[in-house]
């Protein structure tokens, strides 16, 4: 039966496993750097692409490539590439569209490590990233121009969980022929959110989020929607003669998944930034529970969050279920089984106060992490947007006082008595 027919749930669970001869169930670790190769026209076979096989776990690797067609089934996608971090799937995409003296064009709701990277490196190799004012249509459109090679978005932003109007997105970037590249790692693996059904032409994610689940490993995905037109003459690098393969076109010789063989062939050859095939091994096990786990902390979210709604030490909570969130409207046509299981607070009170509050609690967490199987407290002013300058953390949304919580898998009634104990703590 082909994986397309079936439901999210079995996908996540039987795409990309193949029964091999030993008959195991588990999919195998592949704990290995090299492949031998059958005779020298094999190996010469593999190198200029002609045919496809392992060669170097740099490149690929039979754990990464069960765990590949799972995500590329998951996402009904032409094709997708594990690299080793959500970072690192960000920077393979923008070095593989981008070059020197272009730019790409995104919406200011970025992750903390994303504006950095788009602000900080990318700019030290001659890509300029316009980060809008705001997320509106007209505020992006504005900074396209002839050298624009990508618009960018959050499905939905960290840490605020504003969510952009991906499919008017969408229309706006192939107006100008540009692809439309969405950071999904709040979609869990495409099941709150799929951006290829809106217009998307590459999503790639944090994979140490819910795609793993349990914080046991990083990893990033990159995935091809297969349906962005290469040969439009912006992009020579993937629809023209390519330098490191002797001229080979990848357009023509890879079609529809050509992007995630440029961003494998050139980008994890020459950045080296693979997957291990234990960390692939993982993903596989986290995505088997993918659905059930997010349907868990999503409920877990909203009775957490009506708690702090009605809580007198909360000034505001801000949850996209919520019809007083500014992404609401979008949430609700975009993201599917109750939007969200990260929203934030802000505690009435000092930047103290708040410290106060985050070192009482003693079930969650106190990291940076979401998705993952215990639930965990953030503070994006003292870690994720610590690096921003006061302007632009009140540009992203970052007051002293915020909060970003992100449920997990335990029973939600003690999470909320962990949340009275340390409220009670704050007047201590
Ligand atoms: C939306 C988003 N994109 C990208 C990243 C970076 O992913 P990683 O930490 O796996 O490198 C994160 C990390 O939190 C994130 O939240």
């Amino acid at each position: 039966m082909a994986d397309k027919k079936l439901r999210f749930e079995t996908r996540q669970i039987h795409s990309g496993y193949h029964i091999d001869q030993t008959g195991s169930r588990g999919v195998a670790i592949y704990p290995t750097a090299a492949y031998h190769f059958r005779d020298c026209d094999h190996a010469a076979r593999l190198f200029e692409l002609s045919e496809g096989g392992n060669i170097y776990t740099r490149l690929q690797n039979p754990t990464s490539s069960a765990y590949e067609e799972r995500i590329a089934a998951l996402y009904d996608a032409a094709g997708a590439l594990a690299v080793s971090s959500g970072m690192s799937a960000i920077l393979l995409t923008i070095t593989s569209l981008a070059e020197k003296g272009q730019n790409i064009v995104t919406s200011p709701f970025l992750y903390g490590g994303t504006y950095n990277q788009f602000k900080i490196s990318l700019r030290k190799l001659g890509i300029e990233c316009r980060i809008a004012q705001h997320d509106s249509i007209e505020a992006m459109e504005a900074l396209i121009d002839e050298n624009t090679r990508a618009v960018y978005v959050e499905s939905m932003g960290n840490p605020t969980c504003d969510v952009p109007d991906l499919e008017r997105v969408a229309e706006m970037a192939h107006r100008h022929d540009v692809p439309f590249v969405v950071d999904n790692t709040f979609g869990a693996g495409g099941y709150l959110c799929n951006p290829f059904e809106w217009g998307a032409d590459i999503v790639l994610e944090s994979a140490t989020k819910w795609i793993n689940g349990h914080g046991t490993a990083m990893g990033g995905v990159i995935i091809d929607g297969g349906r962005y037109d290469w040969g439009n003459g912006k992009f020579p690098q993937i629809d023209g003669p390519s330098e490191g393969y002797h001229g080979l076109n990848l357009y023509k010789a890879f079609g529809p998944a050509a992007f995630v063989v440029k961003c494998r062939v050139d980008g994890l050859r020459d950045l080296g930034c693979c997957p291990s095939s234990f960390d692939s091994y993982l993903m596989l096990i986290g995505l088997e529970t993918l659905s059930l786990r997010v349907d868990h902390e999503v409920r877990s979210a909203w009775r957490l969050a009506e708690y702090c709604r009605n809580h007198p030490k909360v000034r505001r909570v801000s949850f996209v279920g919520f019809e007083d969130h500014a992404g609401h409207v979008n949430a609700k046509k975009y993201f599917r089984h109750g939007s969200s299981s990260v929203f934030t607070i802000e505690l009435e009170g000092t930047l103290d106060t708040t410290i106060k509050f985050v070192e009482s609690l003693k079930l969650f967490a106190h990291m940076t992490m979401i998705g993952d199987s215990i639930s965990v407290v953030t503070h994006p002013a003292s870690t994720t947007h610590k690096q921003l300058s006061d302007e632009d953390k009140i540009a992203a949304g970052v007051t002293p006082t915020l909060l970003r919580i992100s449920m997990g898998l335990e029973n939600v009634e003690d999470l909320i008595d962990d949340f009275e104990q340390a409220f009670a703590a704050i007047d201590r």
